[in-house]
């Protein structure tokens, strides 16, 4: 499996180059980030770093043997206990139980490291994939939510479970 590393400030070219590599692949299931993305990607980088220095955010990258990047999990507006996660893969690492494994292991980091009790989720309808993701990782529906592509699901999950024993330590 790839190593999950949070977000640094030398990650910037081989995270640019999965998201221009996987640009076409992502907007078939979620809304594409638009060409400003791209083209002031370092900007954005340095504001990402920014949020994720101040607690706001949690941005973990799936990185391979290569240092190249097959994925993302991000824990996005930290607040009271819980967080938003958002997820995508890059195409040729796709249906081999990545992101199932993935997720888990940010729900594990949620729990443990950045003291999280809740995490929220949601998925189009049409996104199988991705609500086959959720609900093997322990998710449940807890309503409808309308996406600007489309009808969707939210989802919730406790990390009761995933919580250390007390008087354990959370590794750094
Ligand atoms: C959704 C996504 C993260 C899944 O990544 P992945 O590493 O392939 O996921 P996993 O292999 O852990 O699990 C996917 C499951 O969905 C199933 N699946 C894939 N396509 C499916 C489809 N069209 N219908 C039903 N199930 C489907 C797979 O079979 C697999 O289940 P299985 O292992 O029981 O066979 C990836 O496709 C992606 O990045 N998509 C674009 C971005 C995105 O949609 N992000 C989520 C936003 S909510």
């Amino acid at each position: 499996m790839p190593e999950i590393q949070l977000l640094r400030p030398d990650h910037a070219p081989a995270l640019l180059a999965f998201e221009q590599e996987n640009r076409t692949y992502f907007a078939a299931s979620i809304p594409d980030r638009g060409d400003e993305y791209f083209a002031r990607f370092s900007e954005r980088h340095s504001a990402l770093l920014a949020e994720q220095q101040a607690g706001d955010c949690y941005f973990h990258l799936l990185v391979g043997a290569g240092g190249e990047v097959l994925g993302r999990v991000n824990l996005l507006d930290v607040a009271d206990g819980g967080a938003d996660l958002g997820y995508r893969i890059a195409e040729r690492a796709t249906g081999r139980g990545l992101a199932t494994w993935a997720v888990r292991e940010v729900c594990g980091l949620a729990a443990n490291r950045y003291g999280l009790t809740t995490l929220r989720a949601g998925a189009t309808l049409d996104n199988a994939a991705s609500r086959a993701v959720l609900t093997r990782s322990g998710f449940t529906v807890v309503g409808e939510r309308q996406f600007s592509s489309g009808p969707g699901l939210s989802y919730l999950r406790g990390l009761a479970d995933f919580a250390a024993p007390s008087g354990a330590q959370a590794s750094p």
